[in-house]
């Protein structure tokens, strides 16, 4: 055999080999998991799924009212309010100055530049309720979905972002761009709600007359609402001069690794969004929680509340629970621009946050709540039992403080008892006798508008 044919025969031998191996590697590339490896670049299930989560969620969080609108037009009729006697429904109705003045918000990303042009150059007027018909039709106010035939509005439902959204004013105060998580501190649900011209469902709950009732609502004031009363009845606080027993609407942002949520820690985000979808909303679907079988919690008592049930082929609220804990824990909280703390005093005030003041021992970071069982008697915090006693535990949860620039409006712990950060680190210093001075206690407040 000539040298040349030894060598052609090798190199045949050879590509035959590489043929028979990359036919082994397409056939391989075929099976589905493999295919997807190469044709682009790696696909993370996971990312995805979580991806399609937050997206979904971000939908429930500000557009499923959960068919809550049989409840607040229907039963309620807060949507002829809205309307007024003009245009169908009763009384004045609701203008669009009379909207935001309440704090409701309008999301100004879905008003259309003609109508916005509009508003800008005063054509369009904030005075009359036909305007507010016409954003609700843009589906522009947040958390209010209108339910209309025709032009005749039929219904009104609610959503979370109607309490936890708010907007950046970008546009004009109370409308610009939404700022999921963020509680709604201008909104005045309580005066929202009293508008309602029948308020007969609320009175037989809580067994006491519509006046009652509106007395009620209307004693909340803005960023405030009363989780609490639909279980046990109490409507101001004894042991705090008789004030509201409203609490202020926390933020929903800046979440995740926290354990327990609310003021007083009632469970889980997943728990707590059940709870409220059922029981304040008064959307349709399936609760339970057998804690409610106390009597303490009089009115849930008498409502079964405890065990909300419904025919599994109606339930619009459980089957939404996966992906609005998702888009909830996805909410990071804000951070706050450079110009808006003293640098110098924050990072002192760090120091201080972690040694001489103590507070790193319940707020501990980044979480600035505990890593575990996140709870505190009344006593530990120096304040009254309440609040504390109208939930499961009886305690307060450690609150979480990243991102607490964006809620300062109504001031601090749960019902807003203390007006400014002063009033807070005053109040540590006098209950855990820290012996902070002036400067101290000031170094502290600019770390925490850090945040
Ligand atoms: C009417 C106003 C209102 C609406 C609507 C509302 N919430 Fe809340 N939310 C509150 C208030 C007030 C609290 C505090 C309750 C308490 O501590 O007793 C709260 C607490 C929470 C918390 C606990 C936050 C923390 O500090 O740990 C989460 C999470 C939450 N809401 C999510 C939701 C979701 C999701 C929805 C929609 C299904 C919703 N909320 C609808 C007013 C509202
Ligand atoms: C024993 C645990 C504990 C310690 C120590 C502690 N806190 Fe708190 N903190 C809490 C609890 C519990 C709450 C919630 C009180 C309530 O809901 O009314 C809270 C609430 C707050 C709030 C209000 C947050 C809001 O959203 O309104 C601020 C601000 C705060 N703490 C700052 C501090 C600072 C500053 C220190 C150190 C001087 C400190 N805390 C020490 C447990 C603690």
């Amino acid at each position: 055999m000539s040298f040349m044919r030894k060598v052609s025969q090798k190199f045949l031998k050879q590509i035959a080999m590489l043929s028979t191996l990359l036919l082994v590697v397409a056939a391989v590339c075929q099976r589905p998991g493999w295919r997807a490896i190469a044709q682009s670049a790696p696909v993370d299930q996971a990312v995805e799924d979580a991806r399609q989560m937050v997206i979904d969620g971000r939908r429930v969080f500000r557009f499923d009212t959960f068919g809550d609108e049989v409840f607040w037009g229907d039963t309620l009729k807060l949507h002829q309010a809205i309307q007024g006697s003009r245009l169908g429904g009763v009384g004045d109705g609701l203008s669009p100055q009379a909207a935001l003045n309440l704090g409701l918000k309008v999301d100004a990303e879905v008003v259309p530049t003609a109508v916005a042009d509009q508003i800008k150059s005063g054509q369009l007027s904030l005075k009359d309720p036909a305007n507010t018909l016409a954003l609700l039709k843009l589906n522009a106010v947040v958390g209010v979905t209108g339910f209309f035939d025709g032009d005749q509005l039929r219904a009104i439902g609610i959503q979370c972002a109607l309490c936890h959204s708010t907007v950046d004013d970008s546009f004009l105060p109370g409308i610009g761009k939404r700022l999921d998580g963020w509680p709604n501190r201008d909104l005045d649900i309580g005066k929202i709600v009293a508008l309602a011209p029948d308020l007969r469902a609320f009175a037989e709950l809580l067994m006491v007359d519509q006046n009652t009732v509106r007395t009620v609502l209307q004693s909340w004031g803005p960023g405030k609402f009363d989780a609490e009363l639909s279980l046990d009845g109490k409507a101001f606080n004894p042991d705090n001069g008789g004030k509201s027993a409203a609490t202020l609407i926390p933020p929903a942002f800046g979440l995740a690794g926290v354990n327990l949520h609310t003021w007083t820690g009632w469970g889980g985000v997943s728990h707590w969004n059940a709870f409220v979808a059922n029981i304040e909303m008064h959307g349709v679907g399936r609760f339970f929680d057998p804690r409610l079988n106390d009597p303490k919690f009089r009115i849930a008592v008498r409502g079964g509340f405890a065990d909300i049930k419904v025919d599994p082929a109606n339930d619009r609220i459980t089957k939404q629970l996966p992906a609005l804990q998702v888009y909830q824990l996805s909410l990071r909280a804000p951070k706050p621009v450079d110009s808006s703390f003293n640098r110098d005093a924050a990072a002192r005030g760090q120091r201080l946050f972690d040694g001489k003041a103590q507070c790193n021992n319940c707020h501990v970071r980044p979480l600035f709540t505990e890593p575990g069982w996140n709870m505190h008697t009344p006593q530990e915090v120096c304040i009254d039992s309440f609040q504390a006693d109208r939930s499961p535990d009886r305690r307060y949860r450690t609150a979480p403080l990243a991102g607490l620039f964006a809620h300062q409006k109504g001031g601090f712990y749960h019902d807003g008892r203390f007006e400014t950060l002063n009033q807070v680190l005053d109040h540590y210093n006098t209950c855990r006798s820290l012996g902070l001075s002036s400067q101290e206690k000031t170094d502290v407040i600019q770390y925490l508008l850090s945040l």
